[in-house]
């Protein structure tokens, strides 16, 4: 073959890739920024380590030829897929492209996101989709669906066994949301994405409400209504760099370990503020997350579902490098009580750390759960379930530490000792009983406070007495369902040793094909 021969081949094979690079062409990269988004390509730019981003099927198109689709064949086929790296470590991508038929869903677009969702597995590295698309194409029609329900399996089969993370940044419609929906992490952006099972038409057509796309499925919709989006970004890149951070606290995979980043922070640091952080009065609510801030390394917390269900907080962060995933009540926030929400966002997350080898640190201060018909009979107790279930089921170290109230069922619930605690700690602050003083008192005396003459009196000095008696962790201390009660400003160090004793922890549930968590 002659000198000439190869370089016609590779100024073929050149312009070939430039022209895979323009997706939909010039016009639309145009409109897509104009509507202040970022192209499928600049978005990976962002995402991935520079110059790491490998591409596979540029050559992919679609194979249609009903409604003229014959004379409209991009490279690509409107999803740029491969891999790349984050922080140095492997992750498989796909970006789909606006620009090319609105990103919308074909045959062999799914075809290139289920390859390298195959390849994915059998690497164990995981999966960011970035989504932007006018769901199924249309044009061929239940051949888009079955591209569909083949992510959706795959999806399914992955779950727990590689981290899988979606960025929803334009439209998102129909069945098409039900990938994001299965994946472990769900970020948005604010006023350019949206996503629903049915638009704003339909909707006025079906149940005859007016609403805009932002109010119906845009990310501050999705992020503090229906806790479907984790995060609610400003912008696109922002959103792009949470993905990095998340990532960051993250194995590759469920047989992996969560990269040390040691270094950052004294493991022996105590804080001298917290031991006057819960107020004497009992009622008075403090923000758990000073409490976090002061005890993970460098202050460091990447806090998900910010936006839902703020009486439990979740989130990651570093103690002596090591990743840990966070539990805690905000007694800032409905005085941290549990609710049907606030149960299953506590749930989920705490499912992801177990299977990921992600150690959980429980921060517990909780009334108890939020009584009520509207709780009770939106079902409290299934989704209540769902918390305890997760704990009791969860096998990674799991260190809990009672700041203040731990009540009732909530005590049990929030990974006591008797559910395979590991470590359980107190602060002295911590009142671990039955039910609050006022309400157990109304209940166990009622009958002798009644034939006081001063009845007010007379349950102000029961109130006071059980108080003394239950209001205090070493009850539970001296039955051993309370390993130590400690200073506040050790906390830190404390739970470090804790979870360094714990880091070759072997524990198991029996053999099964998968329990039945109260759905
Ligand atoms: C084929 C599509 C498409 C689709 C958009 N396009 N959606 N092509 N199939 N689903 C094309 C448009 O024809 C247009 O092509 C280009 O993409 C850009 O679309 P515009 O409408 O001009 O953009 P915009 O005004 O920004 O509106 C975006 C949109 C809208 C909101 C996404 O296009 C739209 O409503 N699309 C249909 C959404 C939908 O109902 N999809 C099916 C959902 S049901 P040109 O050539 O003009 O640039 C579903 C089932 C999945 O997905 C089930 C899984 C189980």
């Amino acid at each position: 073959m002659s000198t000439a021969d190869d370089s016609e081949r590779l100024r073929h094979l050149r312009d070939l890739k430039a022209q895979s690079l323009l997706g939909g062409g010039q016009q639309r990269i145009d409109d897509q920024h104009k509507k202040g988004k970022l192209t499928a390509r600049e978005r990976l730019d962002v995402l991935l380590d520079p110059d790491s981003f490998e591409e596979i099927d540029a050559f992919v198109i679609h194979r249609s030829t009903d409604f003229g689709l014959e004379k409209q064949r991009y490279l690509g086929d409107g999803v740029v897929t491969g891999t790349g790296t984050i922080d140095g470590r492997t992750v498989f991508v796909f970006s789909q492209d606006f620009t090319v038929f609105g990103g919308s869903l074909s045959e062999a677009h799914a075809e290139k996101i289920c390859k390298i969702m195959d390849m994915a597995m059998k690497v164990g590295a995981p999966v960011i989709g970035l989504n932007d698309s006018g769901g199924a194409r249309i044009q061929e029609g239940v051949v888009s669906l079955g591209g569909y329900a083949d992510i959706f399996l795959r999806n399914t089969l992955a779950s727990g066994v590689i981290p899988q993370i979606s960025a929803v940044m334009g439209p998102c419609a129909g069945g098409a949301v039900y990938s994001p929906a299965i994946t472990d992490f769900t970020f948005m952006v604010k006023h350019t994405s949206y996503m629903f099972v049915t638009g704003p038409n339909v909707v006025k057509t079906v149940t005859h409400e007016d609403v805009s796309f932002e109010d119906l499925g845009g990310a501050v919709t999705h992020a503090t209504k229906s806790g479907v989006a984790h995060l609610a970004c400003e912008n696109e890149v922002e959103c792009l760099n949470a993905v990095r951070k998340l990532f960051s606290f993250l194995p590759s995979n469920n047989v992996d370990d969560p990269p040390v980043l040691a270094g950052k922070d004294d493991p022996n640091r105590t804080e001298a503020k917290l031991n006057t952080i819960v107020p004497e009065n009992p009622n008075k609510p403090y923000d758990m997350k000073d409490v976090i801030h002061a005890i993970v390394d460098a202050g460091d917390f990447f806090e998900v579902h910010d936006l839902y269900a703020r009486n439990i907080i979740v989130g990651f962060a570093r103690l002596d490098g090591k990743s840990i995933g966070i539990v805690a009540n905000q007694p800032a926030v409905l005085a941290g009580v549990l609710d049907i929400d606030s149960s299953v966002k506590g749930a989920r997350f705490i499912r992801f750390c177990d299977a990921f080898n992600i150690p959980l640190i429980v921060l517990e201060d909780v009334p108890g759960f939020l009584p009520g018909t509207d709780q009770e009979w939106r079902g409290i107790i299934k989704h209540g379930a769902k918390l305890l279930y997760a704990f009791c089921e969860a096998t990674v170290p799991k260190i809990t530490l009672i700041t203040r109230k731990a009540y009732g069922g909530a005590y049990d619930v929030m990974n006591s000792k008797h559910i395979r605690g590991d470590f359980n700690f107190a602060w002295p602050t911590a009142e671990i009983a039955v039910m609050g003083p006022k309400g157990a008192v109304e209940i166990i005396f009622r009958k002798e406070i009644e034939k006081e003459a001063d009845k007010e009196k007379a349950l102000a000095d029961k109130v006071e007495d059980y108080r003394e008696k239950f209001a205090n962790p070493f009850i539970a201390a001296g039955r051993g369902y309370i390993d130590d009660v400690i200073e506040p400003s050790m906390t830190r160090p404390k739970l470090i040793r804790a979870l360094s004793l714990l880091y070759n922890k072997v524990d198991s549930n029996p053999k099964k094909k998968h329990g039945n968590i109260p759905l």
